[in-house]
């Protein structure tokens, strides 16, 4: 199989955030800061760190702040310049995408994570890509879980997905491995089973929304077969790849927060908090006086 680089990553976001109301009322789940930056933040710092060049944003409607947050922010940049704060203009410019990297399309109908990703098919077109799902904060600064499958990638080509082993009692509500040899972090996939039922799990080896594809499984996509909660499921197409690329898992090392479940996205505020100079020592502080 020839190996295609990865220069695209795409990023589902036209989920509605239920679990988040009242919040995402008026603002999408993604734009939801941990500590100060929109979780949609970390898993773009994350692409770019992995030498993604051009991100595509599977949207929906009422989605727009996505959209305005990439941009420039005209007027407070110049309001910034006039008072002369560089610090906080130096943030802006963290946030800046160079124009024409960013694509935008939408997701017309909430028909699944494989519906999103088949949006963007026509962005994608014959190359391999990246999918992260901005809901699962995965923190490893020093090697940003991404950038680890890419090297991991390099050397198995085919398809990678992130994975984590997660307690028994959890395995359905995630896509599991159903896996083949171990070689350190490497696992072979021999099968993938989307939220399988309480009992029935082929292991505890858990997606955690981070997956690099061969664009073979935007064909599988484009079925439209429907799978669990009746949604066209990213895992049934993968699972249809099995055999006919390579497919791999890897182990994920980093800490793994899912801000898409409240507890989740708490814990990742204080643990990034904590990490910080500037708030970390007095939240440390106040935390130690807690009465727990
Ligand atoms: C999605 C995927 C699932 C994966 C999970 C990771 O599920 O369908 O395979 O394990 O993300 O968070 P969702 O959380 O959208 O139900």
């Amino acid at each position: 199989m020839t190996f295609r680089p990865v220069k695209t990553a795409v990023f589902p976001v036209g989920g509605q955030g239920t679990r988040f109301l009242p919040a995402t009322k008026a603002m999408p789940k993604e734009m939801l800061p941990v500590v100060d930056k929109p979780l949609l933040q970390y898993a773009v710092d994350e692409a770019l760190a992995a030498g993604i060049e051009r991100l595509v944003f599977v949207t929906a409607r009422g989605k727009g702040a996505l959209e305005d947050y990439f941009d420039i922010a005209r007027e407070l940049v110049d309001s910034l310049v006039k008072r002369g704060k560089s610090a906080e203009l130096a943030i802006l410019e963290a946030t800046q995408i160079e124009p024409g990297r960013m694509v935008y399309v939408r997701q017309q109908d909430p028909a699944g994570l494989g519906h999103a990703v088949w949006c963007a098919r026509h962005v994608v077109g014959n190359e391999a890509f990246a999918v992260l799902l901005p809901d699962e904060l995965l923190w490893n600064p020093a090697s940003p879980a991404l950038k680890e499958m890419h090297e991991a990638y390099e050397q198995l080509g085919g398809n990678i997905i992130s994975v984590l082993e997660v307690p028994d009692e959890h395995t359905h509500r995630y896509g599991i491995v159903d896996p083949g040899a171990v070689d350190g972090l490497i696992t072979e996939v021999k099968g993938l089973v989307e939220k399988p039922a309480a009992g029935t799990a082929p292991s505890r080896l858990a997606a955690i929304g981070r997956y690099i594809l061969q664009p073979e499984v935007m064909d599988v996509l484009a079925q439209g077969k429907r799978g669990a909660g009746g949604e066209i499921q990213l895992t049934d197409a993968m699972a249809e790849m099995i055999g006919v690329q390579p497919f791999h898992a890897l182990t994920f090392t980093g800490t793994r927060f899912d801000c898409g479940d409240k507890t989740g996205h708490m814990m990742a505020n204080v643990a990034l908090a904590l990490e910080r100079d500037d708030i970390g020592p007095a939240l440390r502080t106040w935390l130690k006086g807690l009465a727990l």
